[in-house]
């Protein structure tokens, strides 16, 4: 990427103009929200979101927080149930993600969520934030602006060049005013759960809701950041690094696939010519597919462990791995 505009004006319309423009060509952008500078893209194009993974060189898939401009198109997103909603409404916009089961027609890429049923929203309170979701009517899907395993960009001087490189337009807000990332409440049933401990102190939160329960070991939520216990599994087996394919199994190609056509009893190719940023943007939405149909086994073929080839064949060991254990 070539262009770079910076900004420290949020009125500067050229410039969010432009970055909403990006947006829905479906490239990256690096914005300020009043936590951290995220690293945007459409939440709904799966190639835009594949490509924050790329950008920020992660070894395994993160669900990511999906921005939205306020409570009323986090429910396209999510299903709201009553304290989501309270906390919605005492501190949206703000510092704090929820995270709810996605709607049936939920317009954001199987990706967004890594897999999950669920998915995190939040409205942002910057002004350039919300400017730029006006602006573009999209969710932008961001996670922090850094490389994966750096510390979160609070200005836009702390940016990275690969992030930079990655971005088709930089929007510099300057400092942050909170500096630290939104607080993550999830919920089992109805029951509130904290998640990541973040912007907005659990006590305001517990004034709303009463007492947040720890994420549970073992559960759906993650104990910590990143550290999802129970990502989605297709509910058939799955092959790794499959060199043939039987009649009763259902086949996951990638690039120039040798095995025979027509054998399985299903199949799809990542991505034919081998952009493993394609693959990235196929693999949940294709699982889900091959599980469809009935199938015992999936057999999956080799993937190169480069670039998002990495998160790929991590994702792809998680669900192979055997079901009795919660894969780490
Ligand atoms: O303040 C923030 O939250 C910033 C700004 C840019 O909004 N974003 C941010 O994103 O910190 P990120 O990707 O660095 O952290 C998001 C965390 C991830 O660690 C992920 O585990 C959790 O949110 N998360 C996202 N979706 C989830 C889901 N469906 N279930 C459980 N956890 C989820
Ligand atoms: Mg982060």
């Amino acid at each position: 990427m070539t262009q770079i505009d910076t900004t420290t004006d949020s009125t500067d319309d050229k410039v969010l103009a432009r970055a909403a423009q990006a947006l829905k060509q479906g490239d990256l952008v690096v914005f300020p929200t009043e936590t951290v500078y995220g690293l945007g893209a459409d939440a709904s194009q799966d190639v835009a979101v594949a490509r924050i993974f790329a950008a920020k060189n992660r070894p395994n898939f993160n669900p990511l927080i999906v921005h939205v401009a306020s409570l009323e198109i986090a429910e396209c997103f999510g299903v709201f149930c009553d304290p989501a909603r309270a906390l919605a409404q005492a501190f949206w916009p703000g510092p704090l993600s929820l995270v709810v089961p996605r709607t049936d027609d939920c317009p954001a890429s199987l990706l967004v969520s890594a897999g999950l049923d669920s998915i995190a929203l939040r409205v942002p309170e910057s002004h350039i934030a919300q400017a730029l979701l006006t602006r573009s009517q999209l969710g932008i899907a961001a996670p922090s602006a850094n490389p994966s395993g750096a510390l979160s960009p609070t200005d836009a001087t702390h940016i990275a060049p690969s992030i930079r490189e990655a971005a088709a337009v930089v929007v510099d807000g300057g400092p942050c005013r909170v500096g630290l990332e939104s607080t993550i409440v999830g919920f089992e049933g109805d029951r509130p759960v904290l998640l990541r401990p973040g912007g907005i102190a659990v006590e305001e939160i517990e004034k709303i809701v009463g007492p947040l329960a720890a994420a549970a070991h073992n559960s759906k939520a993650p104990t910590s950041p990143g550290q999802l216990l129970s990502h989605y599994a297709p509910s058939a087996k799955v092959r790794l690094n499959a060199t043939d394919v039987r009649a009763d199994e259902a086949l996951l190609r990638f690039g120039k696939s040798a095995l025979p056509e027509g054998r399985a009893m299903a199949e799809k190719n990542l991505s034919p010519t081998g952009d493993l940023v394609e693959a990235a943007s196929h693999l949940f939405q294709y699982l889900r597919d091959l599980d469809a149909s009935g199938a015992c086994t999936i057999a999956v073929e080799p993937l190169p462990a480069t670039g998002l080839g990495l998160a790929i064949n991590d994702r792809l060991a998680r669900a192979a791995a055997p079901r009795n254990e919660s894969p780490s």
